[in-house]
């Protein structure tokens, strides 16, 4: 198949990529190696990518270049599209809220408007858990999403959400909208509480937790993987549904869970962060339905392999 990969040279694009061209498909990744997080890190991941095969890379804003991306996908017309590229994270929302609207919503417009003109079969969009804002009740099943968030960044995915479905109307190809539960592994997005933890315990520094009682369904990249990758290949229609591991871990877990690997970690307790919701929990039923889908790796072991890949990865840095 051929296949565009938006945002391929971040954390979830880079495994996708890498399963892709492993795979035997003609992969194009288009990314604007935003400066989020480092430079090096992004291109470290494209390595990665490169090390299963050839593909093709676009280093392209989705935003800024619209008609070098237009001629893009005109060129290559893909089969499907698989939109990752965002601005990610809570709390740089609420500092630049209207780059949200920029990243998240109107690039996010681009790419569904160009996948029409090319004639692309299907379109996934990467959302994510934030859409469900603070609820009482759990676990979060699709339909809960009603728009009230709490911070710019689930508005702009709810609001791109719903562009999805205008454009899937317009253009008749298939979109399925995958809500994403905090994902981690090895490569794992530097700002997100895992990944940030271990690299700060390596460099002897001490971790800063807020909040307490919170809890997130934390789910392995290997994971979500197979949940696109099964996405790619079936859910006919327009479909949402939520990826995750459906197994939620407490902060207090969390760091148990990360002390049995440094023990002599130091920790400083901060208050909530405002954005943040309280707790996240997937209902996973729709996706096991529509696709097979069952989350696999056990909490302890994912983070068993995300501490293996940051002590080799930062250990050379
Ligand atoms: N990581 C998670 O836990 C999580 C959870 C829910 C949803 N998501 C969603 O999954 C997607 C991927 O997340 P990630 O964690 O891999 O983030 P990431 O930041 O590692 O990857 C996003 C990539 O998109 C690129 N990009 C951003 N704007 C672009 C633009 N205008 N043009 C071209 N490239 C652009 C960035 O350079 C980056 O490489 C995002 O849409 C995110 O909102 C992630």
């Amino acid at each position: 198949m051929k296949i565009i990969v938006t945002g391929g040279a971040g954390f979830i694009g880079c495994h996708l990529s890498r399963k892709l061209v492993e795979e035997g498909n003609e992969v194009l990744v288009i990314d604007a190696i935003h400066p989020y997080y480092s430079k090096k890190r992004k291109l470290d991941q494209l390595h990665y990518i490169g090390e299963a095969g050839p593909y093709r890379f676009e280093e392209k804003n989705l935003l800024d270049d619209e008609e070098d991306i237009r001629r893009i996908f005109l060129e290559f017309q893909a089969d499907c599209v698989v939109h990752l590229a965002a601005l990610p994270g809570v709390s740089y929302s609420l500092e630049a809220p209207g780059q949200y609207v920029d990243y998240d919503v109107k690039a996010t417009v681009n790419v569904l408007k160009f996948s029409g003109e090319s004639n692309v079969k299907k379109v996934i969009y990467a959302s994510s858990s934030s859409v469900y804002g603070e609820q009482a009740n759990k676990p979060l099943t699709e339909a809960m999403a009603t728009g009230k968030v709490i911070s710019p960044y689930a508005a702009a995915k709810y609001g791109a959400e719903s562009f999805c479905h205008a454009f899937a109307s317009m253009y008749k190809y298939d979109m399925t909208i995958l809500r994403f539960f905090t994902v981690y592994g090895p490569w794992g997005r530097p700002d997100m509480a895992i990944t940030k933890f271990i690299e700060r315990i390596l460099n002897g520094e001490e971790i800063t937790v807020y909040g307490n009682g919170t809890s997130r369904d934390y789910t392995y990249i290997d994971d979500i993987i197979e949940g696109i990758y099964a996405a790619i290949h079936k859910a006919p229609g327009t479909n949402i549904m939520n990826l995750g591991s459906s197994c939620p871990v407490s902060i207090e877990e969390l760091i148990e869970a990360i002390a049995k690997h440094f023990p002599d970690m130091k920790i400083h307790h901060a208050g909530f962060r405002q954005g943040d919701v309280t707790s996240t929990w997937a209902d996973t039923s729709k996706a096991k339905e529509l696709l097979g889908f069952q989350a696999k790796v056990p909490f302890d072991e994912g983070l068993a392999r995300t501490v293996k890949w940051a002590v080799d990865y930062y250990g050379k840095e």
